[in-house]
């Protein structure tokens, strides 16, 4: 047996002992494919060291309000990938994107019709959607969490000077399983590209941008949540988002309107509408 073969073997058996099947699949897995890359691509120790260096300054980065591993796994497409399994456990409802880093946990709680952007500048929106479930029916009384970056492509979670939350809101689905808001068109904007990551994305001529979308996170009694993306037809970097997050059947038309609005606000130029029927398990 080949020296290197050998080893990957021991390693392998020495998880025989792991309790859990799963945990036992998953580790020498693991231990296989890792294995198996530096062996493959003939890694030097040098290399190595750098591959190790990396991953702590990832670490060192990493806290309750900056996740760069998650950053990473993001870039690398890895979070997709379990994210494209996932949806194909559940080919009948609206597909999941990634949560991404700037949920926010409990945000305020808003009234349908209301300006989640609080006047501040940008393109108006209006957003109506419907949550039903795969047969169609509406779902009444749905919580519905919406988070967003402004017209400068940054979440209020990044703006240090602005004062309380703002385009993000969790609101309540009507009778009919409907949701009416305003807020702004969402814009394109840079992942954070100060950390190892963006070294990653510079090193290798990629750009860090996600294309323009919102996001939604659906809880509804007795359904599985659903955490998805709206991105926007005829939006920039559809078809490089650095996180690999776009799905076709994700792309919404965010419709250009000028003239009245659905609720009578009275606005000087164009507007947006987003319709959109989420379908959940
Ligand atoms: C999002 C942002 C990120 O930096 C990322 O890695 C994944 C998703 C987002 O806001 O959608
Ligand atoms: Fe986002």
């Amino acid at each position: 047996m080949e020296p290197t073969t050998w080893l990957t073997e021991q390693v392998v058996a020495s998880f025989d002992g792991t309790p859990d099947p799963r945990t036992r699949e998953l580790l020498t897995g693991l231990v296989r494919t890792l294995h198996d890359y530096v062996t493959k691509h003939d890694v030097t120790e040098g290399e190595w060291a750098r591959a190790i260096d990396f991953l702590t300054r990832a670490g060192h980065l990493t806290d309750d309000k900056r996740q760069e591993f998650v950053l990473l796994s993001d870039v690398l497409g890895v979070s997709s990938m379990v994210d494209l399994l996932t949806n194909s456990r559940s080919p009948d409802t609206t597909p999941s994107a990634v949560l991404g880093p700037f949920y926010v946990e409990g945000p305020p709680p808003r009234a349908h019709g209301d300006d989640i952007a609080d006047g501040l500048p940008g393109t108006p929106l209006w957003v109506d959607v419907r949550v039903t479930d795969t047969g169609g029916k509406p779902l009444a009384g749905a919580v519905v969490d919406v988070w967003q970056s402004n017209e400068d492509g940054f979440y209020d979670v990044q703006l240090p000077e602005l004062d309380g939350p703002v385009l993000r809101a969790r609101f309540h689905t009507d009778g009919d399983g409907r949701l009416r808001f305003w807020s702004i068109l969402p814009h394109e904007y840079p992942v954070p590209g100060d950390g190892p990551v963006g070294e990653l994305l510079a090193a290798t001529g990629r750009h860090p941008f996600r294309a323009p979308h919102l996001h939604f996170l659906i809880q509804a009694d007795g359904h599985p949540r659903l955490i998805t993306q709206l991105f926007v037809r005829g939006g920039k970097y559809l078809d490089s988002d650095t996180v690999f997050g776009v799905k076709e059947e994700l792309i919404a038309e965010f419709a250009e309107r000028t003239g009245p609005t659905p609720d009578g606000r009275a606005l000087d130029g164009d507007w947006r509408a987003l319709e959109f029927t989420f379908r959940i398990g």
